[in-house]
């Protein structure tokens, strides 16, 4: 059984990173792994899973793509009444993973939600295409639908009805962003013995810990 999913394994091939290598501030940590991967041409980048929890314990991921990030936090946008973000009512904590598996090389970033500004995300909504604005009208993200054709009706009766004027942001759409309380940067070693470190928010700063891989 040449093909057998139990005989796929890759070593990885990284040198070892030790804490001297890290920078004390994990955003700026966070933007020199994210910059590596951009130069590094892996598609998307920026695309992240994102897990949250409904207040019963389940639990659900998808990707969504970060958008911004700094000091505050990491923003994604979304329609205000999917899955997700009905999770995030109910529950408003997440985690966020950058799966950069091409690269050997993880991070996940966890803390509470909340929704950005209205500005914020009308300054975004209207630097998206037309296309992608409109698309933002056309679904309700997350409800049970008959059929593809009910979209590319909508689509259709949407893009008369603004093809005048300006598209305004939908009130149900915008970004929501994590304030991390802690990152883990992951990284593939030989044999196995990879390299984990955590910082985690206390009242000194970040604190930063190794971890067993
Ligand atoms: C590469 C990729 C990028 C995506 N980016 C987003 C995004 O930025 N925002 C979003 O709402 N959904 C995005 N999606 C779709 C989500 O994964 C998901 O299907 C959708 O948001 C509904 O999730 P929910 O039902 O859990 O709310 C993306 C999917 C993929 C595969």
């Amino acid at each position: 059984m040449s093909d057998a999913i139990h005989q796929l394994r890759r070593d990885y091939d990284r040198d070892p990173l030790t804490e001297s290598e890290l920078d004390p501030d994990p955003v700026r940590q966070f933007r020199a792994w994210f910059e590596e991967a951009r130069e590094s041409g892996i598609p998307e980048p920026n695309a992240m899973t994102l897990g949250t929890a409904e207040k019963s314990g389940k639990v659900s991921c998808r990707t969504v793509l970060l958008k911004a990030y700094d000091d505050r936090g990491f923003v994604f946008f979304t329609n205000y009444g999917s899955r997700k973000a009905r999770q995030i009512a109910e529950n408003p904590q997440a985690s966020l993973l950058f799966p950069w598996v091409a690269l050997a090389r993880q991070v996940e970033i966890a803390g509470p939600v909340e929704k950005i500004s209205v500005a914020e995300s009308l300054a975004y909504f209207m630097s998206r295409p037309f296309g992608s604005r409109l698309g933002a009208w056309v679904s309700d993200q997350s409800e049970v639908i008959p059929s593809r054709q009910i979209l590319l009706a909508k689509f259709e009766e949407l893009k008369r009805k603004f093809a005048n004027g300006e598209i305004p942001k939908p009130e149900g759409w915008g970004g929501f962003r994590i304030v991390p309380e802690t990152f883990e940067f992951w990284q593939g070693g030989h044999d196995r013995l990879h390299d984990r470190f955590v910082y985690s928010k206390g009242e000194a700063g970040w604190k930063i810990s190794r971890l067993a891989p």
